[in-house]
């Protein structure tokens, strides 16, 4: 039976049966790896309040994100934006509201770890990487590490890599615009690169939502265009809410998609991009300054 508690309705077990009582077989078998998108959306946040020291970093804050939707989220300093992404993590427990991880799936009962396994990856602003190991080690290592049990790096290391996984990490290598580095320790890797090693890292684990807290920020133009495109590439094969500061860069990732602004922790607007960027009340708090 899985082991993630906090469900509203009953979901399948790790048997594909079930988990709890009669009549409910049918009802557990469409809900595909335990996140329920039947309604379209992957993460519902519902009036959403944090409040810290009585001053409200998130006020009422409601929001979806649609299945497979890259939605980019901005707004200025202290908006809410990361304390957001702690709340959608487990992080920070909300003073109030809800936040649903398909249907069913309720987030605020669940610990950060139960939350990675449910499949929601976070990459925060610093990489983190392990730098002594080659870019191809710090792969195998995101790949195997198996959320239930805590392996030994040495342990993980030496295990054999079955061709399948291989091919896998070949993939992402492609994808992260590595492979020439593959052999590379991480730690020489310029701070793009890095980036990149970590969103392949997160990648490889398959999550159902990716969480990406200002990923350009400190790299070169050029670096920053190659993760546009790699975002791109990304587009609708996972769900993904990017929080940036960085316009052009949202311009070029945002497309015709939503585009989200928080400010004094709650939805300031949202739309397409170019209509968020005439809107008075944004160019005001946040793109005027
Ligand atoms: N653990 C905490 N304790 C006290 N105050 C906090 C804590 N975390 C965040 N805050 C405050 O909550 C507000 C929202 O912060 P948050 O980091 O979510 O903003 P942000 O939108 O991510 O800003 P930035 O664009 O600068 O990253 C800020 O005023 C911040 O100082
Ligand atoms: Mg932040």
């Amino acid at each position: 039976m899985s082991e993630v508690i906090g469900f509203r309705a009953h979901v399948a077990g790790d048997d594909g049966e079930a988990a709890f009582g009669d009549g409910e077989a049918s009802y557990g078998r469409v809900v595909e790896d335990g996140v329920d998108t039947r309604h379209g959306a992957i993460l519902y946040l519902d009036a959403i309040s944090v409040s810290f020291d009585g001053f409200k970093a998130l006020n009422a804050l409601t929001l979806d994100i649609g299945v497979g939707e890259l939605r980019c989220i901005i707004g200025p300093n202290g908006a809410g934006k990361t304390t957001m992404m702690d709340v959608i993590t487990g992080k920070t427990r909300p003073d109030a509201g809800t936040v649903f991880f398909g249907q069913t799936i309720d987030l605020t009962k669940l610990s950060e770890p139960q939350i990675a396994r449910a499949g929601i990856g976070r990459k925060f602003q610093r990489p983190t990487v392990f730098e002594n190991h080659s870019v191809h080690e710090n792969l195998e290592l995101a790949m195997k590490t198996d959320k239930r049990v805590v392996p030994t790096l040495r342990a993980t290391l030496f295990a054999r890599l079955p061709g399948e996984q291989r091919d896998a990490i070949d993939a992402m290598l492609e994808l992260i615009r590595l492979q020439d580095s593959a052999a590379r320790p991480a730690g020489l890797l310029s701070h793009g690169q890095k980036q990149w090693l970590e969103i392949g890292m997160l990648l490889i684990q398959e999550p159902r939502l990716l969480l990406l807290d200002e990923p350009v920020a400190g790299m070169t133009d050029a670096e920053t265009e190659r993760t546009a495109e790699l975002l791109d590439e990304l587009r609708g094969r996972h769900s993904m809410m990017v929080v940036e500061h960085d316009m052009d860069f949202v311009a070029a990732i945002a497309g015709s998609g939503k585009v989200t602004v928080l400010h004094e922790g709650s939805v300031l607007a949202e739309g397409r991009m170019a209509d968020v960027q005439a809107d008075e009340r944004v160019i005001e708090v946040y793109l005027g300054r």
